[in-house]
């Protein structure tokens, strides 16, 4: 099994909201046979749950230990993700404008990134050890889920570009807010997600910063396709010479 695991790898993708992080990580997932794992669906399933509960986001410590008493588990069919609450399908619940007001704040405590962070890395482990590459995309998780992932990718694009995405998303979803609306939280999320004592947003130093703003999503899943190919050819060379190194 851990051959197994060597050989699979791991593309990990952070960015902040809106900059297209989950329609390209479907779209490459879809292209080269990966596994998607959207983080952010974890992070809101458990702030869904703070609401369901009626619990006070100020109050950190039941915001936390709610995490003890639910169950929230990821499952892909056909290359889409569905996030289950206690066995529920609460994939469509999770979009809504209150968890979106709430989830930076319950994902900044750092009892909560914990803990999702060791759900996350078990997701990410179980998919490798059934051989299956995985896209896994969030805010850390080039630098602290998975910051030995074989290939790493900063996703950015300017407040206003990532807006306008988010209020084409919305109007999709059926969720009605104004454009000044969408660019406020959108500021809002970033502020609040960069400024994390834990897991704050950031480039790690070894990740390949690609700006969204202005090509078009083929563009980018171009581009994103390239540098997955040509790292993963690099690892692979490495890892050919290392081995005729120790049998030599
Ligand atoms: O990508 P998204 O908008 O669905 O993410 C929802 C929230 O979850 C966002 O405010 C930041 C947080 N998040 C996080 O802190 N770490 C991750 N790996 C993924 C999401």
């Amino acid at each position: 099994m851990e051959g197994r695991i060597n050989m699979s790898y791991i593309v990990a993708i952070d960015g902040p909201a809106g900059s297209g992080k989950g329609t390209i990580t479907k779209l490459v997932a879809k292209d080269l046979g990966l596994v998607s794992i959207d983080t952010g669906m974890l992070y809101r399933c458990h702030a869904l749950a703070v609401l369901k509960n009626n619990i006070d986001v100020s109050d950190e410590e039941k915001v936390e230990e709610i995490l003890e008493k639910i169950d929230i588990n990821l499952k892909n069919k056909n290359n889409r993700q569905s996030v289950f609450l206690n066995g529920e399908d609460v994939t469509d619940q999770i979009r809504t404008p209150e968890v979106t007001g709430i989830v930076s704040k319950t994902s900044s405590i750092f009892g909560v990134r914990e803990k999702i962070t060791r759900l996350e890395r078990k997701i990410g482990y179980e998919w490798l050890k059934e051989g299956k590459n995985i896209i896994m995309e969030g805010r850390d998780i080039t630098t602290v889920v998975f910051p030995e992932a074989k290939v790493k990718i900063y996703l950015d694009a300017t407040p206003i570009e990532r807006a306008k995405r988010r209020c084409r998303q919305n109007k999709r979803n059926g969720i009605n807010q104004s454009f000044e609306e969408v660019l406020q939280s959108i500021m809002e999320r970033d502020k609040n997600d960069m400024n994390k004592k834990v897991g704050a947003l950031k480039k790690a130093p070894d990740a390949i910063y690609v700006d969204s703003s202005k090509s078009s999503v083929n563009k980018i899943k171009h581009k994103i396709i390239k540098i997955i190919k040509q790292k993963t050819k690099e690892n692979r060379n490495e890892h050919y010479k290392k081995n005729i190194k120790s049998n030599s």
